[in-house]
């Protein structure tokens, strides 16, 4: 592997505490096919999740670019941006070994198998049957976003939002020049639910479109076929499109169900909407660039799809179609490793952080961690206020946590204010790693709190 910009990496496992770390997974130095190495075998039957693996120096954003903005003598453990640590599902390893032993690059005429793989991975997963002549590629859920949006929404108006809701949502509605009406979900002990009183109320002359969340980032809500329903029939008899961004789909927590909007009993109801999905959460391959949106309703397609700009990569739909065909064994385990981190973070933040609260969530590999009361002990209010003033642009009490633990603990999350109304007093966690690397950020946090 390269190294970056000249980044040291045994002085980042050093800083972040990660020596011992890969030390304990039986490497003893860094995992070879982090420079390339022995391609990742199934043990057996079962995938290797446990095993660090280092990602400094790959120009990831979820540990260089904390590298890049806090220097690296902070270093700290990512846990940030949602995607996963873990190696690719080794049949997409396998497909781009293979398309690369062939070393032309010219432009893709996007293959038949393609389209089929996507079909074929939804009705077999979710029950979904997706008219192929219905479905539209895109570069990602947001370039297809985008393009709903500026079909649907005219510059100026509004886009309905229940929050605390995805950053990504309000860059997406800056860029198409729209405003987020936001609709504060209801909270009681960690538990969200959709306030359908003032979502409605909400709905105004200029609100054309809702963005709905299935499974919800950040909270990690998967919505019930009564929640679903119910969106639906506001959003129907209030003519506003539901564009549903199911990307998170298939991290759902034991005893929890993601219900596919487009597989709502009332066809009305799903005649007014557009799903938007991707295996880029699924498989960690969000800089491949793919993703897919479909509706049964053909007049919301043709209108999108004159406003949506797609180029695929080759290796990009290579990686894709390998992990819709081949990689649901790879995905299964994944989601019962994730799973089992929930479980991890709920019973160490019980015993061991008593100044955070953290509920375990329906879906997602995200952990919304409650800290109002770090904000108190650190005074990041007070903080920020000062922090504000000088720099004269906006500093919010949860980047003030932010630095805090990057700083005090080498953790760097997310601050919840980036989640619209709701978002105070609040970090998200990705958990999408290996045990040991969640066990050494959750350790690093309890012992930074414990001294204050
Ligand atoms: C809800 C949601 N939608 C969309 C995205 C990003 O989609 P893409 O990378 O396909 O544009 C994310 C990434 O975190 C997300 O959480």
């Amino acid at each position: 592997m390269p190294q970056n910009a000249g980044l040291n990496r045994r002085a980042f496992l050093k800083s972040a505490g990660m020596t011992a770390l890969v030390g304990a997974a039986g490497t003893g130095a860094l995992p070879a096919a982090a420079a390339g190495g022995a391609s990742f075998a199934p043990l057996g039957s079962r995938y290797d999740f446990d095993t660090v693996y280092n990602r400094v120096g790959t120009d990831c954003v979820k540990w260089d670019q904390q590298i890049r903005t806090y220097g690296k003598e902070t270093i700290a453990v990512g846990m940030g941006i949602a995607d996963m640590d873990f190696r690719a599902a080794p049949c997409i390893t396998r497909a781009l070994q293979e398309r690369t032993k062939h070393e032309n690059w010219g432009y893709l005429d996007t293959p038949r198998s393609y389209i089929d793989a996507i079909v074929n991975w939804n009705n077999r997963r979710y029950g979904l049957t997706i008219n192929p002549d219905l479905l539209v590629l895109s570069n990602g859920v947001h370039p297809g976003l985008i393009a709903a949006l500026k079909t649907f929404s005219p510059p100026g108006s509004r886009v309905l939002l229940a929050t605390p809701a995805y950053d990504g949502f309000y860059s997406d509605l800056t860029f198409c020049q729209l405003k987020a009406e936001e609709s504060l979900m209801k909270e009681i002990n960690g538990r969200y639910a959709i306030d359908f009183e003032d979502l409605e109320r909400r709905i105004g002359h200029d609100t054309n479109t809702l963005i709905l969340c299935n499974p919800h980032n950040p909270t990690g809500n998967c919505w019930s076929v009564e929640d679903l329903t119910r969106i639906g029939e506001m959003c129907l008899r209030r003519r506003v499109v539901v564009l549903a961004d199911e990307i998170h789909c298939d991290f759902v927590t034991k005893g929890g169900t993601y219900t596919p909007f487009a597989t709502l009993p009332n066809k009305d109801i799903v005649r007014n909407s557009i799903t938007f999905k991707a295996a880029s959460k699924s498989f960690s391959l969000s800089a491949m660039k793919a993703a897919w949106f479909f509706s049964d309703n053909a007049d919301y397609i043709a209108r999108v799809k004159a406003n949506n700009h797609v180029d695929l990569t080759t290796l990009g739909m290579v990686a894709n179609r390998a992990a819709l065909a081949e990689g649901d064994d790879w995905l299964d385990q994944a989601v019962a490793y994730i799973d089992g981190n929930h479980d991890f973070v709920e019973s160490f933040v019980k015993e061991r952080i008593p100044l955070i609260k953290f509920v375990k969530p329906q879906g997602t590999y995200l952990a919304w961690l409650d800290v109002s009361e770090v904000i108190n002990k650190i005074g990041s209010k007070q903080q920020a206020a000062e922090a504000s003033k000088q720099s004269g642009i906006p500093v919010t009490p949860e980047t003030m946590v932010q630095r805090y633990f990057v700083k005090s603990a080498k953790v760097h999350m997310s601050a919840g204010s980036a989640y619209g109304l709701g978002g105070s007093g609040h970090m998200r966690m990705n958990i999408a790693t290996s045990r040991k690397t969640l066990e050494l950020a959750l350790g690093n946090l309890a012992g930074a709190l414990k001294t204050l």
